[in-house]
């Protein structure tokens, strides 16, 4: 933990008017304004991140949150104060979150810099709201925590219990097979969703939430408490207390971060079989904080350690389920012996101290395993490289179709998310069950990376009863998605990549155990192929001009070039 100092409160980032005291008499007198007084701005400021938004439905019980942080906060002796920033929800969102997660991890960081505030609780929640907060508060320094909205109650659908969004493609994909007709998918679509919160399987959300409490960002138990539960209030009630005696140690992220903080939330993301898109987030906020992290950590850390937690997609419970059997906390006590138990974080206390008050996980329940008798062996998520992807690619394993792991199949190649949709249930496609579809040009740079990765079984194909193909491609995949797909191809198409060689026809090997993916065309035919490349051009104007130009490829995380440190270049 860092060395104390005061904190600086309402005059810290004084504005610039080339007279300091008249800086703090016009900020007082503006203050005065909004009813503070004297008393108030001698106290530590804690700034809340507000990501509240009716275009976000995962974050509807935010402003019960907000207040109950405001009110910790000021239990504590701080003075709380609310700022907005950008809200991103992946379902009201076009192309895709992902465009924008680092415009909100900038937006953030900014605000934090140019604000008075002398620790920050970050109000995040849905997939990209959390690590983009995380990152700002990485390279802003400034003490922070983070808080969530926490996941949605389990739907349920004639007696089967509904979890946005596993159930979401499940029940789809049996309305394109044909099993499902208009009125049954339509009662499933008013049962999907069925309260507030996150998606209450263990797609992005519940893994950064549950990868953020590992890493000491938030406090313990903070991850997984439905949104509106009294648990969920007290937690932000406690973080707003907790935020005040974080400005008063000046505990900066700086000053408890470290790799091994980073390896026990890669130990979690493994053993809850988190999504993915944990791998780019986790590998953009450790980046932020000068720590590399490779696909081979995530890819070893995974070797390793077993898949422990009961939880859609890779198992069949929720995260009340979950929450119900003790959360991240239980988690962690069965996952001790493999963890760094001496880092810190926001909770004051080194994670071994927490752990030995911790309680293990009770024998009633089945959702949280132990080492011994785990939901699936280690080795959940694995790094391929070969001549389909030198700089590396991600598959699920948890969540593939074990005969698919080992496959060859002939190329049925879509240009983008737009080709993949005008064509995919052409009934002149030449397609069948050992094809590979690949998807391209739907990287950082090429789209932004939308989570078009899991392409979607060509109706044909449905109804005879297919429902996993080898996929590959340069886009993402959601968390709570499943099949067997090669994600996060690097390099990306868009800047030459091989995944942009690829024709109708050539043959693709995946061979999971021998970590390959390959293109089986000669070398020779190849560089033909890429003589003749035309690289796609990026968008003329605005955000997506600046994205294009500089964010990172994927193995690096996918952040801007000019917010990562001086040594990372795409
Ligand atoms: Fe917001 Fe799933 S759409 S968490």
């Amino acid at each position: 933990m860092g060395k104390k100092k005061q904190p600086e409160g309402i005059y810290k980032n004084l504005t610039s008017y080339g007279d300091v005291e008249f800086s703090k008499y016009m900020r007082r007198a503006f203050l005065a304004a909004a009813g503070y007084d004297e008393e108030d701005l001698e106290r530590p400021i804690v700034g809340i991140a507000d990501t509240s938004s009716d275009y976000n439905p995962c974050h509807r019980q935010m402003p019960e949150l907000v207040d109950a942080v405001k009110r910790g906060v000021l239990e504590a002796g701080g003075l709380p104060l609310v700022f907005p920033t950008l809200s991103l929800n992946e379902v009201l969102v076009s192309p895709t979150t992902m465009l924008y997660r680092n415009l909100l991890a900038m937006v953030t960081e900014e605000m934090i810099r140019a604000q008075p505030m002398d620790a920050v609780v970050l109000m995040g929640g849905c997939d990209k709201t959390v690590p983009a907060q995380l990152m700002a508060a990485i390279s802003a320094d400034v003490p922070a925590i983070s808080v969530v909205t926490g996941p949605m109650m389990t739907g349920s659908f004639r007696g089967e219990p509904l979890g946005a969004c596993t159930d979401c493609r499940r029940f789809w994909a049996e309305h394109r097979a044909g099993e499902l007709d208009e009125l049954e998918i339509r009662e499933v679509e008013q049962s999907l969703c069925p309260t507030a919160g996150t998606c209450m399987v263990m797609g992005t959300a519940s893994t950064m939430a549950c990868a953020t409490e590992a890493l000491g960002m938030m406090l313990p138990g903070g991850a997984t408490p439905p949104s509106g539960a009294g648990d969920r209030l007290r937690n932000a009630v406690a973080s707003g207390r907790r935020a005040v005696g974080l400005a008063k140690a000046d505990a900066r992220p700086s000053t408890f971060l470290t790799r091994n903080s980073f390896m026990n939330a890669l130990t979690v993301l493994s053993a809850v079989s988190g999504s993915t898109n944990a791998v780019i987030h986790l590998t953009a906020m450790a980046l932020r904080a000068g720590i590399r992290l490779t696909l081979d950590d995530f890819h070893e850390v995974s070797s390793r350690v077993p898949v422990l937690v009961d939880c859609k997609p890779a198992g069949s419970g929720y995260m009340e389920d979950f929450h119900n059997a003790g959360g991240v906390p239980a988690l962690l006590k069965v996952l001790e012996p493999v963890l760094d138990g001496s880092c810190e974080g926001v909770a004051g206390r080194s994670l071994g101290e927490m752990l030995a008050d911790a309680a293990s996980p009770g024998s009633w329940q089945s959702t949280v395993r132990s080492l011994d008798e785990p939901v699936a062996p280690p080795g959940a998520l694995a790094a391929l490289y070969g001549s389909l992807a030198p700089d590396g690619a991600v598959i699920k394993v948890a969540a593939a179709t074990p005969s698919l792991l080992r496959h060859r199949g002939t190329a049925v190649v879509f240009e983008s998310a737009e080709d993949l949709v005008n064509r995919i249930d052409d009934p002149s496609l030449s397609i069948d069950p050992e094809s590979v579809l690949v998807l391209r040009n739907a990287g950082p740079i090429g789209a932004g990376m939308p989570e078009a990765g899991c392409l979607t079984i060509p109706k044909r194909l449905a109804s005879q009863g297919v429902r996993d193909m080898v996929r590959v491609t340069d886009a993402r995949m959601s968390g709570t998605a499943f099949g067997t797909v090669v994600l996060h191809c690097c390099p990306e198409a868009a800047t030459g990549g091989p995944l942009a060689l690829v024709r109708d026809g050539d043959p693709i090997e995946l061979d999971t155990k021998e970590r390959r993916i390959d293109l089986c065309v000669d070398p020779a035919e190849l560089d033909r192929r890429r003589a003749e490349l035309v690289q796609p051009s990026i968008p003329k104007r605005g955000w997506a001009n600046l994205h294009g130009r500089s964010v990172l490829p994927a193995h690096l995380g996918a952040d801007m070039d000019f917010l990562a440190p001086d040594n990372i270049s795409r």
